[in-house]
């Protein structure tokens, strides 16, 4: 038993000030900088956000118009980054996929030994810009296909789309997926804003931060959670399986993905609104199905668990219905979050200390080293 107060997965421990975001699990709500996600979601466009988590206040017309000019003119990927996309070995995890084409962007970037704060905005400039080309060329080279070429006069939203696919879709489309990237774009001292964090305060640079940040977000427990929900929808297939399928998950103590959340206990306030827009998809697409086991699972999850859905759990069925195939739904939760990583790396190397805790040690005692002849 330990003698020291040691909290295993940092339960409760406040590791440090921010004024990027605010959790507030008594209240089960969420503010960026000051704003609640839920009326930024509704009110304003992804690129608004993005510029407030980086700047602390919204655009004005001029700064905004400023904003998605600087961004839609570094959207084109270097014939390199092209070049080692298409050497990607067939079958990569597209979460390896980005976080290897970010990191290649690293080494690419023209300000690339700068870790100066106005050369860290410029470089988290063009990660956001450049993010959805990746991950799009990526996956567009899976199925044999050429990559799209960025078209600067559409939204970052509409971007996406047609990177990934070659069209835009209707406005409620480009809309419920601009309302999905709001609400992942930050998140207070998740796990793998931690992570940004951690390597930031070494003094090493953003690009190295956001593929650690990557490579922690892609785990089922943080990210990857909102591919495991649409795997678990898929595999139920039928609403009317839905509650008998999850008892079975009861019976074998397994974890229900998109349930369950470290902070929020009562509820995650960015999934009333992932929900009404998972709804309007379903409207638009005329497929109620998924939305309708999602209830049922909900439903039951509540009455037998007393557990409430995470945004991974409303997220999941609308990038399907989006059109998004599944193993796009965390990359697309990586384009969002550059912004709340990017303005937690500012933050950290703006008031840095090494973050460097300590551990109990429970391994062998002290001991002499034996000669090779006295080895088992
Ligand atoms: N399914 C079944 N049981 C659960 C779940 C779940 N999804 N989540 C929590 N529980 C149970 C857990 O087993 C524990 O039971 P017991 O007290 O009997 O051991 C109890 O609820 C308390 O949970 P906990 O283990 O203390 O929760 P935690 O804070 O350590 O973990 C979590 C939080 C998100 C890792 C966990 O809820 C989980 O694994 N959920 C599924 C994965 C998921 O949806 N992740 C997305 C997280 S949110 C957004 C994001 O980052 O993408």
């Amino acid at each position: 038993e330990s003698k020291t107060d040691i909290r295993k997965g940092l339960v409760g421990v406040v590791a440090d000030v921010t004024a990027v975001s605010k959790v507030m699990p008594e209240t089960n709500s969420l503010t960026y900088r000051g704003y609640p996600v839920q009326d930024l979601a509704e009110n304003c466009s992804f690129e608004e956000v993005a510029y407030l988590l980086w700047n602390g206040e919204l655009p004005n017309a001029s700064e905004l118009a400023d904003f998605r000019a600087e961004e839609a003119a570094e959207r084109a990927l270097s014939p390199a980054l092209h070049e080692v996309i298409r050497a990607f070995p067939h079958g990569a995890h597209p979460m390896d996929a980005i976080r290897t084409a970010v990191s290649f962007m690293g080494m690419e970037d023209p300000e690339a030994g700068d870790v100066s704060e106005p050369a860290t905005r410029r470089k988290a400039m063009r990660l956001l810009a450049k993010i959805p080309g990746a991950i799009a060329a990526a996956h567009r080279a899976t199925k044999g296909e050429a990559p799209v070429a960025a078209d600067p006069s559409l939204s970052f939203a509409e971007s996406f789309f047609h990177l990934v696919f070659g069209r835009v879709p209707q406005p409620e489309v480009v809309k419920a997926f601009d309302v999905s990237l709001i609400l992942y774009a930050e998140h207070g001292f998740n796990a793998s804003t931690f992570t940004a964090r951690t390597i930031t305060s070494t003094g090493a640079d953003l690009h190295g931060a956001v593929v650690g940040g990557i490579a922690a977000l892609k785990g089922p427990l943080h990210g990857g959670a909102n591919e495991a929900v649409m795997h678990m929808l898929s595999e139920i297939g039928d609403p009317a399986r839905a509650v008998e399928w999850l008892q079975s998950r009861f019976d074998h103590r397994a974890l229900v993905m998109g349930f369950g959340h470290r902070v929020y206990k009562n509820g995650d306030s960015r999934v009333p609104t992932m929900t009404k827009y998972a709804e309007r998809m379903a409207e638009v697409v005329g497929d109620r199905r998924w939305m309708e086991m999602s209830r049922l699972l909900a439903a039951e999850m509540l009455a037998k668990k007393n557990i409430h859905p995470n945004l991974d759990f409303p997220a999941g069925p609308a990038y399907h219905l989006m059109g998004f195939d599944i193993p796009l739904f965390t990359p697309i939760f990586v384009a969002s979050r550059i912004t709340g990583w990017a303005a937690h790396v500012i933050e950290q190397s703006a008031d840095n200390r090494l973050i460097r805790p300590l551990s109990e040690y429970t391994g062998a005692a002290q001991r002499s080293v034996p000669s090779m002849a006295h080895r088992g």
